[in-house]
């Protein structure tokens, strides 16, 4: 009777949630949504929540293929989350996709301890032990080889800064077969702008695009976005940039998926080298270099 009761009560949260979220799969886990704090105890979504829920099951849509593909090409799926925060990507994906699998992991990586030890209870309570976290910086992920064996998908939603970058450092060696990342702001094209723009006001009318404070920032943000973009096609990578979701539910919002082809582009890395030069930004070459490319620029 108790039992009855209690599944009645989850299935009108239940009810009440995919009326709130059409686009929420059958079968996903309430209770985990509700130790995530993205649904509350009487099974509402916030307003923030609802942006995040939908950033990452829209994500979800994109790497779900990817994973098919993997367990098809080897029969087995690690995908590896890099800032990954919370893991609400790494839950949810582990929920929507894996768990039915019955196979694959997700490891996740993230700087903040305490995030990576939330992260480690809530798997421990719900059962998923095909999930890992490892807190580290990913750069330590790679210099520590803390992942074992084939990486196949390389995702990163939002990580801070130059950790976008990390990741696909991580991606290349690993030779992953797919990168998702949506990139959070990047600081540091912008400052090289800076700090060159009188010399490049006296070179190239082009530096008028990044000549005003405001476009030096958004212009360091878009060039950093395209010089990942054919970091990844000279590397081997077929390379597709859309958008996460409409522009009225987030800022950061390019979604870039990398699937590997093996075949280098050339002409992708004499254009990258053309628009550090033409740009000023000689001094990025190492964080933007192609997979097996020379440590210092031509
Ligand atoms: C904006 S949050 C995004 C978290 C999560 N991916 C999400 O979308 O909810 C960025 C996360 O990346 C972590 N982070 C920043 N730099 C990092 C690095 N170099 N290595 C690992 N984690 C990093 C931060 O601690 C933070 O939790």
């Amino acid at each position: 009777m108790l039992t009855s009761l209690y599944d009645a009560r989850m299935v009108k949260k239940a009810l009440s949630l995919f009326e709130q979220m059409p686009e929420l799969p059958v079968g996903c886990s309430v209770p985990l949504l509700q130790a995530l704090h993205i649904v509350t105890r009487d099974a509402r979504i916030n307003q923030d929540s609802r942006r995040k829920l939908k950033q990452v099951a829209h994500l979800v849509r994109f790497i779900e293929p990817l994973i098919h593909e993997a367990v098809a090409r080897r029969g087995d799926v690690t995908v590896v989350d890099h800032g990954a925060g919370k893991s609400y990507l790494g839950f949810v994906l582990f929920d929507w996709v894996l768990r039915a699998l019955e196979l694959g992991r997700v490891e996740g990586i993230e700087s903040r301890p305490e995030l990576v030890a939330r992260s480690q209870a809530l798997a421990q309570t719900f059962g998923f032990e095909r999930m890992g976290f490892h807190a580290m910086t990913v750069k330590e992920a790679l210099s520590q080889q803390t992942i074992q064996g084939p990486v196949d998908i390389v995702t990163a939603l939002h990580a801070c800064d130059t950790a976008t970058d990390d990741a696909l450092d991580f991606a290349l060696h690993h030779d992953a077969q797919a990168v998702v990342v949506v990139p959070c702001c990047q600081a540091e094209a912008a400052a090289v702008l800076r700090q060159n723009k009188a010399l490049q006001l006296a070179k190239t009318p082009l530096s008028e695009l990044w000549r005003h404070p405001l476009h030096t920032r958004e212009m360091g943000s878009q060039v950093t976005n395209v010089l990942r973009c054919l970091r990844l096609e000279a590397s081997g990578y077929q390379v597709t940039v859309t958008e996460l979701v409409g522009w009225e539910h987030a800022m950061k919002n390019e979604l870039i998926i990398a699937k590997r082809v093996g075949h280098a582009k050339r002409s992708a890395q004499t254009r990258l080298q053309e628009i550090l030069e033409t740009m000023g930004l000689q001094s990025l070459w190492p964080r933007f270099a192609p997979k097996g490319a020379a440590s210092e620029l031509a």
